[in-house]
């Protein structure tokens, strides 16, 4: 009897475990199949959790509009969207409007936001395809291809407009100008953690067009986004996922009948016919560049090109517990305005990683748990932060928003003494952690969208290679319009799927 082609998948996130899904539902037990995964529970960028009994995501945490994703298919499918036993982060208190607050305590109304937040929304509008006539000289005159720079322009261009306008009065030492950069950097600020382009100034422009979203609404899972994890993997045998199985390297191009070795950190090794490579792109770019790196031979230079210049940027979640004894109501959903960290206004207290932050929201309404997301530099500080930095840090924050002396037009406030307490933290550290080493892939200035493409391509090149099909890559960055997702990281593990079951001429359902 011929032996089985042999199929190992590296990872068993939402790509790896898709593959598998595949490969095994509609292959009647035509291969050999394992997914090796390197950490000690599968789902990757996916970790649902618990803090204070209530279900928290460390990672992916919406589905990026219902229509048309598998993933929202899914989480219906398997009843998981509801939730049952436990509240869960569904941020449904954003339903009400946040207090926006400007440092120094002067809570801004709709009159002073909304011009900045309807020229911000009209910007990435043109600048994802939706709305083309509005900016194009603008868009002509462009001199960086950076979404970082179209914004800066589109702020120039819109103070340009309106330069007769009174000046700003009861807003303490803001100026008109400095409030509504400082707003328009709020929007930025939530711009850098959806792409996890730490400096927008990196994201390229162009490619900001290709990426689509589906429509209709953005929602969470009540049960949490690993339930769909354990759907995918529920269907295969027992033996098949293998946990705590870090791969150190991958020999492939070998004169044997299984041209791919795969070495573990324990010293062990397995041979295959093909390996699906899902890590993410910080682990691949660490790979190629360590010595010695991942893969032997060293993968071509077109696909090393690819890896290096497109960008992985890191996004941490911040969980903080407000004391027991505390209503929630009493602290609002916050978006919060700061002067720029080079300021002379700025409050000395407040910490540099503070003040790109953009919200501080309960995970559902009055809830006692707040939530924050961090992007670039100040998403890995926060990693090395301790829990009691971190709460003072906030502590400090918000205290200072929510009750600085306001001047006499805005004193209708509580004034002086609001205290809010956090009691304890909970965070994500997808930057520092090896088997991650960052968040999602985003489109850096200098690569492109059909680097995607190029991530996505099999090796070896030569279709008429006897061992063709040798490595395959999935995951997130190897979609070229859904990138960064756990739909794109769906789609990508079908693909490839797809393609060895095509080889092996049963054609995929
Ligand atoms: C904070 C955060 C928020 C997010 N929010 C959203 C969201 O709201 N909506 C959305 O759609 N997406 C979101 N995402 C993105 C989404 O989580 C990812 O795009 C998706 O889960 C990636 O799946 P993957 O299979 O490509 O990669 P991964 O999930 O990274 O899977 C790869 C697996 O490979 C393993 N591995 C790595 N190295 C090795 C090795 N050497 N040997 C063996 N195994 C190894 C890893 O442990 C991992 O389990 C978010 C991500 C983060 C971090
Ligand atoms: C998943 O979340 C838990 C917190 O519940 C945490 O202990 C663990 O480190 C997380 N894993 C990863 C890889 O982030
Ligand atoms: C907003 O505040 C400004 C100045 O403080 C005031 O003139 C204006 O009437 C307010 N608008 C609303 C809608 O409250
Ligand atoms: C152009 O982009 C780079 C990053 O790629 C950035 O460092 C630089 O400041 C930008 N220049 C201008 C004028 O926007
Ligand atoms: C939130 O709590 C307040 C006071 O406890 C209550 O009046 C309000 O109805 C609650 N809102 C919701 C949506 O539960």
């Amino acid at each position: 009897m011929a032996k089985k082609p042999r199929i190992v998948i590296i990872g068993a996130g939402m790509a790896g475990l898709t593959a598998a899904n595949k490969l095994y539902t509609s292959s009647n037990d035509l291969f050999e199949l394992f997914v090796v995964e390197g950490g000690t529970r599968i789902g990757g960028r996916i970790n649902t959790s618990e803090f204070y009994s209530d279900r928290v995501e460390m990672g992916a945490t919406w589905i990026h509009g219902i229509k048309g994703s598998p993933v929202h298919q899914i989480a219906q499918q398997i009843n998981a969207l509801q939730g049952s036993d436990k509240p869960w982060e569904c941020m449904d208190g954003l339903l009400d409007e946040p207090k926006t607050i400007a440092e120094g305590g002067f809570e801004l109304n709709g009159s002073m936001i909304e011009p900045i937040s309807t020229l911000f929304k009209n910007l990435m509008d043109f600048a994802q395809g939706n709305e083309a006539s509005k900016w194009c000289s603008m868009s002509r005159r462009l001199g960086n291809k950076s979404i970082g720079s179209f914004l800066r322009k589109g702020l120039d261009v819109f103070w340009d407009s309106c330069k007769d306008h009174e000046e700003l009065k009861g807003y303490g030492k803001w100026s008109r100008e400095l409030l509504e950069e400082a707003i328009f950097a709020m929007y930025e600020n939530t711009q850098r953690t959806y792409t996890s382009a730490g400096d927008l100034f990196s994201l390229d422009y162009e490619a900001e067009s290709e990426y689509r979203m589906f429509p209709g609404e953005e929602i969470t899972i009540g049960n949490g986004y690993s339930s769909i994890i354990e759907y995918l993997a529920s269907v295969l045998p027992r033996d098949v996922i293998q946990l705590d199985r870090k791969v150190a390297k991958i020999e492939w191009d070998r004169c044997d009948s299984r041209p791919v070795k795969i070495h573990f950190l324990d010293g062990s090794f397995v041979l295959a016919d093909h390996v699906i490579v899902t890590v993410s792109l910080g682990v691949l770019k660490a790979g190629i560049c360590n010595d010695p790196g991942l893969f032997s031979p060293p993968l071509p230079s077109f696909k090393t090109d690819a890896i290096s210049r497109l960008g992985y940027g890191v996004v941490n979640k911040l969980f903080l517990r407000l004391n027991g004894n505390r209503k929630p109501e009493e602290l609002p959903s916050l978006q919060m305005v700061f002067h720029r960290s080079d300021s002379e206004l700025r409050h000395k207290k407040i910490p540099w990683w503070m003040r790109r932050t953009a919200t501080l929201s309960p995970i559902y309404n009055n809830a006692s748990v707040f939530l924050s997301w961090f992007a670039g530099k100040e998403a890995l500080e926060l990693e090395r932060l301790s829990n009691e930095e971190i709460i003072k840090a906030v502590t400090t924050t918000v205290s200072s928003l929510l009750s600085e002396p306001h001047n006499e037009i805005m004193s209708d406030s509580n004034s002086n003494g609001f205290e809010v307490s956090f009691v304890d933290v909970l965070k994500s550290k997808w930057g520092s952690d090896p088997l991650f080493l960052g968040s999602y892939s985003y489109v850096a200035v200098g690569s492109c969208g059909a680097d995607f493409d190029t991530m996505a391509e099999p090796l070896p090149t030569d279709v008429y290679h006897h061992h063709p099909l040798q490595i395959l890559f999935a995951g997130e960055a190897t979609h070229r319009t859904h990138y960064s997702t756990t739909h794109g990281a769906y789609f990508s593990g079908i693909r490839e799927a797809n393609r060895l079951l095509q080889h092996y001429h049963c054609v995929g359902v």
